[in-house]
C-alpha cells in the first residue's frame, strides 16, 4: 500500500521516492450557499516514475485534485510538495513556470489551440520558456512520428479526428520534459477502440520517459497498467487494491442482473 492518510490520524511516511506529497490538502467549495468540503484534510504520496489510478464516482473530487496538483487551483489549506518543492507557497509568476515547465496535462476534449497548427501546439509550452525553436520542433517532430502523426504537424486541430487531437495532446504533455504528467478522462470522449489506443500511447511515452503519470478516470481499462489506484470520495482519497475494484464491479453486476429480473417478472 502506498502511504495514504486521511484526517492526519496516521502520521504520515515518507518515501525516498515520493515525487508528490500532499500533507492535509482541503479544498471546500461552496455549493448552493453551503461550503461543500471536496477534499478534507487528505494526506498522501505519489511514488515517482508510477502509474497512479485516481477512481471514483462523478462529483467526488478527482479533477479537483489533478486541478490542485497541476497548479491551477489553489488549496486552501495544507501542502503540496513536488520534487521537494512546495507548490502552495509560490508566487503567482513561479505557479506560472511550474504549471509551464513541470507539467504535462491531458484533458478529456484535447484542448488544443485551434489556431495553431499541430506541431506549434507541441512546441508551444517550451517556446514560452525561451527554449531554442530548431531543439524544440526536432523533439516534438520525433515524439509525433512515434504517435503516428507527424505527416499532420503542419495541419490545423479542427482537421485531425478526435483521437488524432488526443495524440496531439500526449505529446504536447511530454514534449517539454516535465516532472509530472496528468491526465484528466484522457479517453472520456474516445470511442472504446480509439482510446485503447489512446491509453497504450499514453502509457507508453510517459513510462519510456520514466515520468510518474496521476490518470482520473471512470473507465477501467487502465486498471492493468496502474501500480496504485486510489478512490476519491467524501472528502478523502484512499488507496485501495485492484481486487476491491473488481469486487464492487461484481457486486454491481450482480445487482443488475436481478433489477432486470424483477423488472421482467412485474
Ligand atoms: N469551481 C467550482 N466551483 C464550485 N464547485 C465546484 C467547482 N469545481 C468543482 N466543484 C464541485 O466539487 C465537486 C468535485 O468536482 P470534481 O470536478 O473534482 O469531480 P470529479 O470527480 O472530477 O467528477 P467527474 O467524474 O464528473 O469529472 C463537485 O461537487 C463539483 O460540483
Ligand atoms: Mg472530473
Amino acid at each position: 500500500m502506498n502511504d495514504v492518510q486521511h484526517n492526519g490520524e496516521i502520521p504520515p511516511v515518507r518515501s525516498a521516492q515520493d515525487l508528490v506529497h500532499m500533507e492535509h490538502v482541503s479544498r471546500t467549495y461552496m455549493q448552493s450557499g453551503t461550503p461543500q468540503p471536496v477534499l478534507d484534510r487528505c494526506t498522501l504520496s505519489f511514488a515517482e516514475g508510477r502509474v497512479h489510478v485516481l477512481l471514483g464516482r462523478s462529483g467526488s473530487g478527482k479533477s479537483t485534485l489533478l486541478n490542485l496538483l497541476g497548479g491551477i487551483d489553489a488549496a486552501d489549506s495544507g501542502t503540496i510538495t513536488v520534487a521537494g518543492r512546495d507548490i502552495t507557497s509560490m508566487t503567482e509568476s513561479e505557479l506560472t513556470l511550474y504549471r509551464r515547465r513541470d507539467i504535462g496535462t491531458v484533458f478529456q476534449f484535447f484542448h488544443l489551440i485551434p489556431t495553431l497548427t499541430v506541431l506549434e501546439n507541441v512546441t508551444l509550452p517550451r517556446e514560452l520558456d525561451g527554449a531554442d525553436l530548431a531543439a524544440s520542433r526536432q523533439s516534438a517532430l520525433a515524439l509525433l512520428q512515434r504517435v503516428g502523426l507527424d505527416d499532420k504537424a503542419d495541419s490545423l486541430p479542427e482537421t485531425l479526428s478526435g483521437g488524432e487531437q488526443q495524440r496531439v495532446a500526449i505529446v504536447r504533455a511530454l514534449a517539454h520534459d516535465p516532472l509530472l504528467v496528468l491526465a484528466d478522462e484522457p479517453t472520456g470522449n474516445l470511442d472504446g477502440t480509439t482510446g485503447e489506443t489512446v491509453l497504450r500511447l499514453l502509457l507508453e511515452l510517459t513510462l519510456d520517459a520514466g515520468k510518474t503519470l496521476i490518470v482520473a478516470t471512470h473507465s477501467h481499462d487502465i486498471l492493468p497498467y496502474a501500480d496504485h489506484v486510489y478512490e476519491v470520495g467524501d472528502g478523502s482519497v484512499r488507496e485501495i487494491s485492484i481486487d476491491e475494484v473488481l469486487q464492487h464491479e461484481q457486486e454491481l453486476q450482480r445487482k443488475t442482473r436481478r433489477k432486470q429480473q424483477e423488472l421482467r417478472r412485474s
